[in-house]
């Protein structure tokens, strides 16, 4: 099934939290989902730990580089989804990564030194769909965006669809009680006591990938 990658080149944007809410929503629907934690640092695997029985997300720690293909092939055959949390660099598991999966998620802050980093990220994915001979769908993901507009927020999706790059339409505001507390107490934001809007939020982008991977949606 569907296998969703989820990187930056860039550190602190916003990976773990998009993969960890996306995949808890997505459990709460009734899929069954599985987190492949390719980032050393073992931040999915931590929350899993927290979040306790309740939760219906499997999570899979210490994936690298050696064994990323298969452990990625292997849950492709026995989930509905497969997400993949990398780390913020460009690395083989990343490129790996990458070349397994049905869509690629990047997402980036709104200032100019992320969108440099957001444009790096997509390079790799166009370098890596040359490879191998293959188009594969990207989406860049405005996460963090502060709540109320600004001059460089309102200009960031402009420039970066302006490089051809698609954006879901969907943002993922700046909420740090909704989005930091679940590395304190296990609940994202899709928990019966999370947070009501970061909850809508998190749903209407788990739709728009549902729908970009049901088109098979390349631009
Ligand atoms: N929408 C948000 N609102 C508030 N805080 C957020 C939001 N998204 C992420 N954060 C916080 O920003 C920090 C970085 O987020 P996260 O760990 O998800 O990024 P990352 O890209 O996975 O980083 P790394 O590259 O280090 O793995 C964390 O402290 C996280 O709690
Ligand atoms: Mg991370």
């Amino acid at each position: 099934m569907p296998v969703i990658s989820v990187c930056s080149t860039k550190g602190g944007v916003g990976k773990t939290t998009l993969v960890i809410c996306l995949a808890d929503a997505f459990a709460r629907q009734g899929g069954t989902v599985v987190v492949l934690d390719a980032d050393p640092n073992g931040h999915v695997a931590a929350w899993r730990e927290m979040a306790g029985e309740e939760c219906q997300v499997d999570v899979v720690p210490g994936v690298n580089e050696a064994t990323i293909q298969e452990q990625i092939e292997e849950a492709s055959g026995r989930y509905g989804i497969v997400l993949v949390d990398l780390e913020g660099a460009a690395s083989q598991s990343v490129t790996y990564a990458i070349a397994w999966s049905d869509l690629v998620l990047m997402p980036t802050k709104t200032s100019g030194m992320d969108l440099q980093e957001l444009y790096r990220t997509y390079a790799v994915v166009q370098r890596t769909e040359k490879a191998l001979r293959r188009p594969i769908a990207a989406r860049a993901v405005f996460s963090q965006m502060p709540a109320l507009i600004n001059r460089v927020s309102k200009h960031a999706r402009g420039l970066v669809e302006g490089r051809g790059i698609p954006v879901l339409g969907t943002e993922i505001i700046h909420r740090p009680a909704a989005y930091q507390a679940m590395h304190f107490t296990g609940a994202t934001p899709v928990h019966p006591d999370g947070d009501p809007k970061a909850a809508t939020e998190v749903r209407a982008c788990l739709d728009e990938v549902l729908k970009v991977l049901e088109q098979g949606a390349v631009a």
